[in-house]
């Protein structure tokens, strides 16, 4: 879920690409959220080709944890990544809201709707490449992270 402008998206990717992009009108509450996932979290497995072997990692967001969404998950049997506790820094999709900004932004757009539809293509070109970068530089300092939790004397 990121600010774009003004206007707020929600969106998921993996190694292989990026997978949908939503607009959220008005405020995102937990049952929107529900929704979301419900709409779109299949579709771009699908899309992604992820097949069966694939966890969900989601933002460290109080909507994102709650039990509606916890319930949802669980009866669509998605496996849910759990995040290191101290790791405010690791979230991978914000190199990938960082991107989209920078390529929107280029082209200037001049009102709401032209914006909306420029995050949708300059999302849907970003590149697979760039993508498993960017999971991969994340599975990189996790390890990092794991290794650290392991021997505090090392912080
Ligand atoms: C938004 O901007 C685009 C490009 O300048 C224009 O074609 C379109 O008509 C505008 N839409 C609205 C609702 O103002
Ligand atoms: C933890 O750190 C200590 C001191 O640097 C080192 O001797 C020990 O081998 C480390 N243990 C692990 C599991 O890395």
């Amino acid at each position: 879920m990121h600010g774009c402008g003004s206007i707020m998206l929600w969106g998921c990717f993996a190694a292989g690409g990026t997978g949908a992009l939503h607009k959220i009108d008005g405020i995102m509450r937990k049952k929107n959220y529900v929704y979301i996932l419900k709409q779109h979290l299949k579709t771009s497995v699908k899309k992604l080709n992820l097949g069966r072997k694939w966890v969900f990692q989601m933002n460290n967001d109080p909507k994102h944890t709650s039990k509606v969404v916890a319930k949802c998950l669980k009866d669509n049997k998605v496996k849910v990544f759990e995040w290191p506790s101290q790791s405010p820094d690791l979230s991978p999709i914000e190199h990938l809201w960082a991107e989209l900004n920078k390529c929107v932004r280029a082209r200037r757009p001049t009102n709401l709707t032209q914006l909306h539809q420029l995050c949708q293509e300059e999302w849907a070109k970003i590149h697979p490449t760039y993508c498993g970068k960017l999971v991969e530089g994340y599975q990189k300092r996790l390890t990092q992270v794991e290794h650290f939790k392991g021997n505090a004397t090392k912080y």
